[in-house]
């Protein structure tokens, strides 16, 4: 039976306990597994489909999940991005693939289903857009009422329109994702309603699925794993499930784990150059990529720790790089991200040409929302459609044929 133990402490509580923070000390919380218990072989879970599910026995759920089939994302070898790179072995996990178009899916599926299992009536989060895309669509599968929070006017548009869609009670709040998340934690905390933010130990453990997933598909694992930072909940995920497969001897080694942040909202990249102890959050964060738009990330604490046991390292990215390497994605690649996604890409570029990455590694990139999430932005950089007359003459003019 697993427990929730803090992260800073080591104080230990029930599974059943509804906690987002330490009561002791106020720290994070993690799900531990009695690894010594857990009876899976690999064998058994290369038999059935790969998707989030696969790896059930390293997951605390033990209901009949909340399920839209998550999980089973493409892993791309990006073959053109790489030669320009000079990488030969460059690697795309397209997160975008899930049921919502984002990676927020491998989290609500276990987050959502925690929330029946621990009989909570209602859920909600703060969000920069993805993560209340995610929890309407799975409070809409589950029958749950779901309340979400977001920035005014800094959500992209087809996850606004998502989340209104799918039923969830959406509130605008004239403040930035911190101040929403701030709230909402008071909310959930004075009014019971359940908490599916990345704080939630629970919702994490669906996202470490993204690194048992490339695992399997690549057949080892990769020397590194590079991720856009926000709240900083899916490195910390992904390392920890990384950790516990290493534990029970499915792996040998761990990847050096990667964090990418907009230079207008790079508190993490900070702290690992300047050696800090902690991030320092940033009142003003600012980037075009508005899913990473997070001045205080309230998982820093398990990133920093992420990147530092593994020898990764964090790099900062501008807003034209991200728009270049989504636009080089879409088009050498064919693979359509948002553009925070595509800051994990343009972050491997920078690190190639810093000399921080060996040209040698095996490299994963988790892209992690659909292109279609913000068209107000993919339009931005495209020539609008040529308009005509409905005649071949007007056609062949404007193909200047
Ligand atoms: N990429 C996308 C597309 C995201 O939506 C997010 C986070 C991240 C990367 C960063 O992941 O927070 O685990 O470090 N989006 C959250 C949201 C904050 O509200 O949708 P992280």
């Amino acid at each position: 039976m697993e427990r929730l133990v803090c992260v800073n402490c080591g104080a230990a509580y029930k599974a059943d306990d509804i906690l987002y923070n330490c009561t002791k000390c106020g720290h994070l919380l993690e799900v531990r597994y009695n690894l010594d218990e857990i009876t899976v072989s690999k064998k058994a879970w290369q038999k059935r489909p790969l998707s989030v599910w696969r790896y059930r026995e390293l997951l605390p759920v033990h209901i009949e999940p909340v399920t839209l089939q998550e999980g089973g994302t493409p892993l791309y070898h990006l073959r053109r991005l790489g030669d320009e790179m000079g990488l030969k072995n460059l690697y795309a996990k397209h997160e975008g693939m899930n049921p919502s178009g984002s990676f927020k899916d491998r989290g609500m599926t276990v987050g959502v289903s925690m929330a029946l299992q621990l009989k909570m009536k209602s859920v909600a989060c703060a969000s920069t857009g993805n993560t209340s895309a995610s929890l309407a669509v799975y409070a809409a599968k589950a029958g749950i009422p779901a309340v979400v929070l977001l920035p005014a006017g800094k959500v992209a548009l087809g996850k606004v329109a998502q989340a209104l869609m799918h039923g969830a009670r959406v509130i605008s709040i004239r403040g930035n994702f911190d101040r929403a998340l701030e709230m909402v934690h008071e909310l959930c905390l004075s009014h019971g309603l359940y908490l599916l933010n990345s704080i939630n130990p629970y919702r994490l453990e669906g996202q470490k699925t993204i690194g048992f997933e490339a695992v399997d598909q690549l057949g080892g694992v990769p020397d590194r794993f590079v991720l856009p930072v926000g709240n900083a909940g899916n490195i910390s995920a992904v390392y920890k499930g990384l950790l516990e497969l290493k534990e029970l001897g499915f792996i040998g080694s761990l990847p050096m784990m990667t964090g990418i942040q907009a230079v207008g909202s790079s508190p993490v990249v900070r702290a690992i150059h300047e050696n800090l102890p902690e991030v320092i959050p940033e009142l003003h964060p600012e980037t075009v990529a508005t899913a990473i738009r997070i001045g205080a990330p309230v998982n820093a604490e398990k990133a920093l720790v992420a990147i530092r046991k593994t020898g990764g390292c964090a790099e900062s990215v501008t807003d034209e790089e991200i728009l270049r390497t989504q636009r080089d994605l879409a088009r050498k690649e064919g693979i359509g991200v948002e553009p925070a996604s595509a800051a994990s890409v343009a972050g491997v570029q920078k690190l190639v040409e810093s000399g921080a990455i060996d040209r040698s590694e095996r490299i994963v990139c988790v892209v992690t929302g659909h292109l279609l999430k913000d068209p107000d932005t993919v339009i931005r950089q495209c020539e609008p459609p040529t308009e005509i007359d409905a005649d071949l003459p007007s056609l062949l003019s404007a193909l200047r044929l």
